[in-house]
């Protein structure tokens, strides 16, 4: 992307004057040009000069003073070091550093504060062009929960993760398209249409949820018992199912979610422990079917729709309607983007699914193909098959057994699967929504059938060489335990009572914090701030972790007020504005963005917190690249950190001078505004005061 962060032009004046030296065109990436941890090597080195030793058949140690001496960089740095083997440290000019960050202009009204882009952007189109094209376009699938279940923690990881991508990558110019893909299809449906139907059928007989919920224990309990005894518990329930059928529900019945769940949980058990029973339900026409094939029948006739099927499908979208506006109040309290309009689940894609699979027949052959790497589409026992093969001819991917493993796009049934879904979905984002970047947001134990399904995507050709196609993996949410987040009684975690249990332990924090300060927000104030603390927690430990590794989910650890933590951050932040505000109201309000204003960055602490603010976006367009948020979460930490260690060591009151009172001050309020641009990417609000 055409952006100038610091980096990248030091990158790209590297990049020309190596270029010279090793007699071809490098690029940018090839200086191997990065920020230095430690000062005392620069802020940035390049080691450019150690792997162009061989090729040029010279000393690294000389290939980099012959590196030293093309370079042109006297406006941005002093004389450059070569340390060593040959690595070139780099240390910018106060001037250079000053200068730059004197071009951040101050906030402007009623716009978002977009601290940092005017040095992404030395003018405003190079955000939205990309090499004199357009930006690519985001296809972004995140959160995608199933209808008919509440959502768990790891959909939780995917709504935040996705969330961050969402709002970085449009912060950087991107045109993104969010798709929240719902289970909303398949025969999970069928489940949930007979769950709400059973239900109301309670509801009408006057039982609660309590008894519904006894008796799938009952059922559960049947699980692996001998077929006389599932049979005496199944037979009462079928003869029931008839009698119900025969008594059409009226609507307008109001079903909550954690209701619809047990529905469903209730008939998933029925139809795994009615298997080889024989409990037949008569349905009012005098036909009658057995009690383990209802819920299939009830798919079939919710996907074949039409006049006769009017009742499956209205119950469908009223199973959907639940879920969703349940989904939508979960993102509205985290505080996320998706939206209604989001929505383009499984069901989406079934009219598509039939012409994919025909166009599957025709571009895919049905036999490995010599010398390349192909998709094959094969039959197997009546089921479609697609078959991958490495150019050799070896299969790409093997079951345990050692043996080719297919990933089966149509069973023998007829039925279409998850994976055929997905096919359907990435021709769509590719060719009808023209994404370009791919990013799909899910759990690492998906791993395997999105490089199926991404593998298929490549050799049918819709995706070409012009797409990416990232699937974006995270680890599992652990109890303190280290197993699998679960409540005392081993029910999966209700995310509404988990954000409920970290807005209470917030306000925990916030009491104590404003007793131990002798402050006097009122109630209602605390309130909202615990909100807000509560929500970043929960956020704030995901996003810093990386999110590759599985995370052990602590409200100790989450709401600790010192350490990379949400509380740590939102208090720094509170912390600096009052700084500011107190030197505002004692010195009259000055506009410390005025032009006369010189930023002096004369003590090491002023220095590297200047120079960390010019690293802003650095730390955005990365994260864009890799979408590793938590390097964003040490940046606005280390940032954190760069502040505190000035503010010990420079006084801002008291400052010797007016002119260096206000350059502090503005150094506070550039601080202030990254930290908030930079929560805000991550989808953190912050309070001006707790
Ligand atoms: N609904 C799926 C699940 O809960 C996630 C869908 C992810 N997106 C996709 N295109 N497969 O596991």
């Amino acid at each position: 992307m055409a952006t100038s962060t610091l980096l990248d032009e030091l990158r790209r004046r590297f990049a020309a004057a190596v270029s010279q030296v090793a007699g071809r065109e490098v690029s940018p990436g090839e200086t191997l040009l990065r920020a230095t941890s430690d000062p005392a090597h620069g802020d940035y080195q390049c080691n450019a000069a150690m792997p162009l030793g061989k090729p040029l058949k010279r000393k690294p140690r000389e290939i980099a003073e012959a590196i030293v001496a093309a370079v042109r960089l006297d406006d941005l740095c002093g004389p450059l070091e070569i340390a060593g083997p040959g690595f070139i440290n780099i240390r910018l000019r106060d001037e250079a550093l000053a200068g730059r960050l004197g071009d951040i202009p101050g906030p402007r009204d009623g716009t978002p504060d977009r601290v940092g882009v005017p040095l992404l952007t030395a003018t405003d189109h190079l955000i939205t062009t990309h090499q004199g094209r357009p930006l690519p376009k985001v296809i972004l699938d995140y959160s995608s929960p199933n209808i008919a279940k509440q959502m768990h923690v790891g959909h939780l990881r995917s709504t935040i993760i996705g969330d961050v991508f969402a709002r970085v990558l449009s912060f950087l110019g991107y045109p993104v398209v969010r798709q929240n893909h719902v289970g909303d299809w398949g025969t999970a449906m069928g489940m949930a249409i007979l769950g709400l139907w059973y239900l109301k059928t309670r509801r009408r007989r006057g039982e609660d949820a309590q008894a519904i919920r006894d008796r799938l224990a009952a059922v559960q309990d049947a699980k692996g018992k001998t077929v006389s005894v599932r049979q005496e518990l199944l037979a009462p329930i079928a003869a029931e199912w008839s009698e119900d059928l025969a008594n059409p529900i009226p609507p307008g019945l109001d079903i909550p979610v954690q209701d619809l769940e047990l529905g469903y949980q209730f008939i998933q058990a029925v139809t795994a422990v009615s298997a080889g029973v024989d409990c037949p339900v008569r349905d009012p026409d005098g036909r009658s079917d057995q009690l383990s094939e209802i819920a299939r029948i009830v798919t079939t006739h919710l996907q074949a729709g039409g006049e006769a099927n009017a009742y499956e499908r209205q119950e469908w979208r009223e199973a959907c309607e639940i879920s969703l506006g349940y989904c939508q109040r979960i993102y509205e309290r985290l505080g996320v983007l998706l939206n209604r309009d989001d929505v383009c689940g499984e069901s989406f894609f079934d009219p598509r699914l039939a012409p994919v699979l025909a166009e599957l027949r025709e571009k895919l052959p049905a036999e490995p193909v010599a010398g390349r790497a192909c998709t094959v589409l094969r039959e197997d026992d009546g089921a479609q098959c697609l078959y991958f093969y490495q150019a050799d001819g070896t299969p790409q991917f093997r079951n345990p057994d050692g043996d080719p493993l297919p990933m089966i796009v149509r069973k023998s049934d007829g039925a279409f699967l998850y994976a055929t879904t997905d096919l359907a979905a990435i021709r769509y984002r590719i060719e009808d929504l023209g994404g370009r970047r791919l990013i799909y947001v899910t759990d690492a134990r998906q791993k395997l059938h999105f490089e199926m399904f991404f593998q298929a995507a490549r050799n049918i050709g819709w995706a070409c060489d012009d797409v990416t196609l990232e699937h974006t993996t995270f680890g599992s949410v652990l109890g303190e335990d280290r197993k699998p987040l679960k409540t005392r009684s081993g029910d999966n975690v209700k995310l509404s009572e988990l954000l409920d249990e970290a807005e209470r332990r917030a306000l925990e924090v916030v009491v104590q914090k404003q007793a131990e300060r002798d402050r006097t927000l009122t109630a209602a104030q605390q309130q909202e701030i615990a909100r807000r603390v509560g929500i970043a927690a929960v956020k704030y430990a995901d996003l810093s972790r990386d999110r590759n590794g599985d995370y052990v989910f602590s409200w100790d650890q989450m709401l600790a007020l010192q350490g990379n933590t949400a509380p740590y951050m939102l208090y720094g932040y509170a912390r600096i504005r009052s700084i500011y505000r107190k030197a505002a109201e004692q010195f009259g309000a000055p506009d410390v963005y005025a032009g006369a204003v010189q930023l002096q960055l004369g003590t090491p602490e002023e220095r590297a917190l200047g120079l960390h603010l010019l690293r802003f976006p650095e730390a955005v367009t990365q994260l864009a690249g890799d979408l590793l948020p938590h390097t964003l979460c040490a940046y606005l930490y280390d940032l954190a950190a760069a502040f505190m260690r000035f503010y010990e060591a420079c006084p801002v009151l008291k400052s010797e001078t007016e002119p260096l009172r206000l350059s502090r001050m503005r150094l506070c309020d550039l601080t202030a505004r990254t930290l908030k641009t930079g929560l805000g990417l991550l989808g953190i609000e912050v309070s001006e005061k707790m």
